[in-house]
């Protein structure tokens, strides 16, 4: 895998993504999201790997948006491909990723930065991240899924306002508003988000992807029964044999 764009590294089971565009904010162009294409196919695939922290390089941002200056000579055709390429290929491939992935906001998370950080499973933020779907400011809105996710997660009325008002939310009001988990020193950003993946991986992988699988039904029309049919495939599973014949024996269970 060659990625260009992206620092990717795994250890202890947690692969750790950074997006290494410091200098331009880590805004996301074209070659920024084949490489995180490509990079959760790796995730998909490798067994090595059982969970994910994505994060930006530098101080300053974790992802300042889509890359504007590739915007400019867009005609209808060129935009409507850049939010469906975008969204097949990178953040719903995140949102529906088997293994747990935590995205871990460095600094600005504005547009297709704050919808990235949406698409993960959840959110930690260090105390000078910045929220907001600014999109309105240069005649455009959200296109990589931010006014469906943004609405889930903090309900249709903030999600109006932030998005109509481009305003910019501290990590303290993004915590208060159920958009981030935790709020971190930038210093402790990482270790609190390994802290947290490191309790995850001693789980039952099997049991983590159908968590992953049932949530992302929320408000869909087959989310109870798809709930039903996972929890049922649970059963007879080694996975869920081991969990259950730990607890019997008042031992800790060992998914390896
Ligand atoms: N697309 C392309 N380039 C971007 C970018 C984006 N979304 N966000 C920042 N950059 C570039 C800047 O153009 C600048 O490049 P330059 O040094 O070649 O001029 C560099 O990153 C540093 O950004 P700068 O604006 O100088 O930093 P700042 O600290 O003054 O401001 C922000 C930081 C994030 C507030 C500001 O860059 C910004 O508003 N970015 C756009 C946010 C946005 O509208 N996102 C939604 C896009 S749909």
């Amino acid at each position: 895998m060659e990625l260009n764009t992206l620092l990717f590294s795994v250890e202890n089971g947690i692969a750790t993504i950074i997006i290494n565009r410091p200098d331009k904010m880590n805004a996301l162009n074209k070659d920024v999201i084949a490489d995180l294409s490509s990079a959760f196919d790796e995730v998909y695939s490798n067994k090595e790997i059982k969970s994910v922290i994505l994060t930006g390089a530098g101080q300053k941002a974790f992802v300042a948006g889509a890359d504007i200056t590739e915007f400019i000579d867009l005609d209808k055709t060129g935009g409507t491909q850049i939010a469906r390429v975008g969204q097949e290929n990178v953040f719903n491939k995140i949102e529906n990723c088997p293994k747990p992935v935590v995205a871990a906001v460095n600094g600005f998370a504005l547009g297709g930065g704050c919808e990235l950080a949406m698409c993960c499973h959840f959110r930690i933020a260090s105390e000078n991240a910045k929220f907001g779907q600014p999109e309105v400011n240069l005649g455009l809105i959200p296109g990589y899924g931010g006014t469906q996710r943004l609405t889930q997660l903090v309900g249709k009325g903030r999600a109006m306002e932030l998005c109509m008002t481009a305003q910019v939310a501290n990590a303290n009001e993004a915590l208060a508003m159920g958009l981030v988990n935790h709020v971190t020193t930038l210093d402790s950003l990482i270790d609190k988000s390994k802290e947290i993946l490191t309790t995850i991986n001693t789980k039952s992988p099997m049991a983590l992807s159908k968590v992953i699988a049932c949530i992302n039904k929320t408000g869909s029309a087959d989310g109870f029964e798809t709930e039903i049919k996972e929890f049922g495939e649970c059963f007879g599973t080694l996975e869920m044999k081991e969990g259950v014949s730990a607890f019997l024996e008042k031992r800790k269970a060992n998914f390896g």
